[in-house]
C-alpha cells in the first residue's frame, strides 16, 4: 500500500481535502490525523473489522484499548452504556473539547475490538479544528491510539507518523506539529474514585479544583508475562537507545548526569542528553561530544511537553545509543513529562538531597 500524505491548514482545514480523508473513515479505511496532543491512528470505531486494521498496522497487542474519538460531547450517549452521569457533563463542559479521557461503561455500539473486551470505554473530544472537521465529517466515532508503531514515541508530526507507519496506511494528514505533545489524561470515572490512569495534557490540579479529589493510580512495575492493566504499560513510548533517566534535586543530578557522560563516551558510545535550558552553562564541555538537546526552561513546563517526543526520534534517528535525561517538577504537566521520561527509560537513577 502507498501511504499519501495530504497537508492540510491546521487552523481551517480545506474542506475537499477532509471530505476524502472521511471518504476513507466511511469505507473502514484508516486516516492518520493530528490531534492536539499527538497524531492520532483512525478508523471508524462501530465497525470492528476497521478496528482490527490499526491493532494489525500498529502491531498493537489486543489487550490494549482504543479512545473513541467524538466530535461534540452531546454524541455521547452513542458509546455511553446507560445514562451519562452528571459529573461527565461537568468535566466536559471545561475540559472538551480538550485533551482529556474519560473511561465510562461501554456503550452495545462499541464494539469489544474497541475497548479490548473490558466492559468501560475511552472516550474523548479532542480540540483541534483537523480532528474536528474530521470526526464532524465521518459523521462516526473515531477509534484512534496514538499513530505509531506499538511500544515507540508518539508521533507530533506527520513526518514520525511516516517513519513507523509508512506503506501500512493510505493517508495522513498533515496538519504540522502538534501543540500540547504528549497524549492526554486518561481519567477513570468507574473507579470508586475518579482517578487518573494516565497523568497528560489536563492536570491533575485542574481536574481536582473542578470535581474534588483525584487519585492518580501508582504505575505499577509489572511481573514478566502477566498483562499489564490498561494505561499502564511499564515500558512504553520507548526509544531505541538505552534512557537513563535521573531522579532527585538537580545539583546531585547534574553531578551524577556528567559522571555517566563522562563514563559513556570513553566507553566509545554515542550519547545524548535532554537538557532544560538552566543547564546549558554547565553542559557546555561536553557540546561537541555529546548530542545536547534542549528542551525549553524548567518553568515551562508546556514547551517541555511539546518538544519532548520529537527530540527523542531526533537522537534515535541520529543513531545515538544512550540518552541521559532527568526528571521535572513534578507539579502541572510536570507529571506528565516524567510518567514518559518513566516509561521510556530503561534504568532510573533516584538521588537523595
Ligand atoms: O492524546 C491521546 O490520548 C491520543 C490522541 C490520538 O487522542 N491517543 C492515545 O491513544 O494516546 P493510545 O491508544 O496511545 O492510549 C490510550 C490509553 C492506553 O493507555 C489505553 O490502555 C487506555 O488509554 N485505555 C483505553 N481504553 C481504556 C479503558 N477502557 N480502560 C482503561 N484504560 C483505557
Ligand atoms: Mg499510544
Amino acid at each position: 500500500m502507498t501511504t499519501r500524505l495530504l497537508s492540510v491548514d491546521p487552523e481551517y482545514p480545506q474542506p475537499d481535502r477532509i471530505a476524502q480523508a472521511a471518504a476513507l473513515l466511511r469505507r473502514g479505511e484508516l486516516v492518520a490525523f493530528p490531534t492536539e496532543t499527538v497524531y492520532g491512528l483512525g478508523a471508524n470505531a462501530l465497525d470492528a473489522a476497521a478496528v482490527q486494521k490499526i491493532f494489525a498496522a500498529k502491531e498493537r497487542p489486543a489487550y490494549d484499548p482504543l479512545i473513541v474519538h467524538l466530535h461534540e460531547p452531546q454524541a455521547l450517549h452513542t458509546v455511553v452504556g446507560g445514562p451519562v452521569p452528571a459529573l461527565v457533563w461537568r468535566l466536559a463542559e471545561r475540559f472538551w473539547p480538550g485533551p482529556l479521557t474519560l473511561i465510562l461503561p461501554r456503550g452495545r455500539a462499541v464494539p469489544q475490538t474497541v475497548t479490548a473486551g473490558l466492559e468501560t470505554v475511552a472516550i474523548r473530544v479532542p480540540a483541534h479544528p483537523v480532528a474536528q472537521a474530521l470526526i464532524a465529517a465521518a459523521g462516526l466515532p473515531v477509534a484512534a491510539p496514538s499513530a505509531n508503531r506499538f511500544g515507540y514515541t508518539s508521533p507530533t508530526t506527520a513526518a514520525h507518523v511516516l517513519a513507523d507507519l509508512e506503506g501500512r496506511i493510505p493517508l495522513v494528514l498533515d496538519g504540522g506539529p502538534t501543540r500540547i505533545g504528549v497524549e492526554s489524561t486518561v481519567l477513570d470515572l468507574t473507579a470508586d474514585q475518579p482517578t487518573i490512569l494516565r497523568p497528560g495534557g489536563v492536570t491533575q490540579e485542574a481536574l481536582a479544583a473542578l470535581i474534588g479529589p483525584v487519585r492518580l493510580a501508582a504505575q505499577p512495575p509489572t511481573e514478566e508475562g502477566a498483562v499489564p492493566a490498561p494505561g499502564m504499560l511499564p515500558r512504553h513510548y520507548a526509544p531505541h537507545a538505552h534512557l537513563v533517566l535521573f531522579v532527585g534535586p538537580s545539583l546531585a543530578a547534574h553531578n551524577a548526569m556528567q559522571r555517566r557522560l563522562q563514563a559513556a563516551l570513553q566507553a566509545g558510545k554515542r550519547t545524548g542528553v535532554l537538557l532544560l535550558e538552566e543547564d546549558r552553562a554547565l553542559f557546555a564541555p561536553w557540546a561537541a561530544r555529546a548530542r545536547l538537546e534542549f528542551l525549553g526552561a524548567e518553568t515551562d513546563l508546556a514547551a517541555l511537553a511539546q518538544r519532548l517526543y520529537a527530540a527523542l526520534r531526533r537522537l534515535d534517528q541520529e543513531g545515538v545509543e544512550v540518552v541521559l535525561a532527568r526528571a521535572v517538577p513534578s507539579r502541572g504537566l510536570g507529571r506528565a513529562i516524567n510518567n514518559r521520561l518513566q516509561k521510556a527509560a530503561a534504568e532510573v537513577v533516584r538521588l537523595e538531597d
